[in-house]
């Protein structure tokens, strides 16, 4: 019963979108009808610059991490806090406060797999900035870190319910990606400061 609490606070946590709500107030703007139409904090960079897009990643990172943390009081067990995790994703993606319209999941995952998996989160960091250095494609550092993570899991001593998170957490943001991995093949993906 508590997992199920973990869930649903997860998910309404995640739900809280962000740039949504810096949009509106600092613009007057539905984030979602500028630049790339995401509700994240790449697009937040793109439509209303540098500190707008810092306070969104923090914010959507921080639910992230409030969500484990809440399910770590509720559950105190591995599960819980991969479900509560999972669910707040879920909440950031398809937001109940906002029409079911969000954004990729990114920051929150980052806050998710920092909070459990703090090293295994570190090396694939590492990859995924490396990469945005040289190629400032926020869209491949992202796909490219989802998909490191399953890796660093399973090289740490962390229980496999973890894995199993990073592997669930790699679908998701490979499915929220679609349209940016048809420009990725295309060769026509934004680059941040272009
Ligand atoms: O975190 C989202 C990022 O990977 C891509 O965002 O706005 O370029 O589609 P965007």
């Amino acid at each position: 019963m508590q997992i199920f609490f973990s869930a649903i606070i997860g998910y309404l946590l995640g739900s809280i979108s962000f740039s949504y709500l810096i949009g509106r107030y600092k613009a007057g703007i539905d984030i979602r009808q500028h630049g790339s139409g995401n509700a994240g904090a790449t697009n937040t960079l793109r439509v209303l610059g540098k500190k707008a897009a810092a306070i969104v990643f923090l914010a959507d990172a921080l639910k992230g991490v409030a969500a484990v943390f809440t399910s770590y009081l509720l559950t105190g067990s591995d599960t819980g806090m991969a479900v509560g995790g999972l669910a707040a994703i879920i909440g950031h993606n398809w937001p109940v406060f906002f029409n079911f319209r969000g954004g990729k999941g990114v920051a929150t995952t980052i806050g998710v797999i920092v909070s459990v998996a703090f090293l295994p989160a570190l090396f694939a960091g590492i990859v995924a900035i490396m990469l945005l250095l040289v190629t400032r494609i926020v869209s491949l550092a992202s796909l490219v870190f989802l998909t490191f993570l399953p890796v660093t899991v399973l090289l740490s001593d962390l229980p496999a319910v973890y894995f199993w998170m990073s592997i669930v957490m790699a679908i998701l943001s490979y499915w929220r990606h679609r349209t940016n991995i048809v420009r990725l093949l295309q060769g026509k993906e934004n680059q941040i400061g272009r």
